[in-house]
């Protein structure tokens, strides 16, 4: 199985509460490697056109709001199988729903401030990661 990357968000509920490495280190301990970092506060906008879409849901307009109401680490992963393996560690959306040892079953306050966003495809993780890095911003 060749390398793949994936996108990851440490959201604002894990900034804030100074989880960026503890959450950093679940992802290095699972084999996946940080190619790319940035610490940034999205706009509105920003976070808006980020998640285009869930437009229509109900739970948008929160969704938005949170994003961009503190700081978000931005991230490329990079691993054998990464995007499922992301999704493995960052644990189901529901954080009751999600299994021991994952970083929303440990860390993830309710299903909307829940800690991690990660792409779910390599489609949206090709579009999520130009969103925010350029090429010369990866570096494996
Ligand atoms: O993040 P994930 O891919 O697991 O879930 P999603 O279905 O793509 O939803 C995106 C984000 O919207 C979630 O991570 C939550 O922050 C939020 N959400 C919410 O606030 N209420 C819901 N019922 C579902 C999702
Ligand atoms: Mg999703």
């Amino acid at each position: 199985m060749a390398l793949e990357r994936t996108f990851s968000i440490i959201k604002p509920d894990a900034t804030k509460r100074n989880l960026t490495g503890a959450i950093v280190k679940k992802f290095e301990d699972a084999g996946l490697r940080v190619v790319a970092s940035k610490r940034i506060h999205l706009t509105m906008a920003q976070a808006g056109e980020f998640y285009a879409v869930h437009k229509e849901r109900p739970f948008y307009g929160e969704l938005c709001e949170f994003m961009a109401s503190a700081p978000i680490v931005a991230q490329v992963l990079e691993g054998e199988n990464a995007i499922a393996k992301n999704r493995e560690v960052m644990g189901a959306t529901n954080p009751a729903d999600a299994e021991a040892g994952t970083i929303r079953a440990e860390f993830a306050q309710s299903v909307g401030e829940n800690s991690v966003h990660g792409s779910d495809a390599p489609e949206t993780a090709a579009i999520e990661i130009a969103y925010f890095f350029s090429g010369l911003e990866l570096v494996g």
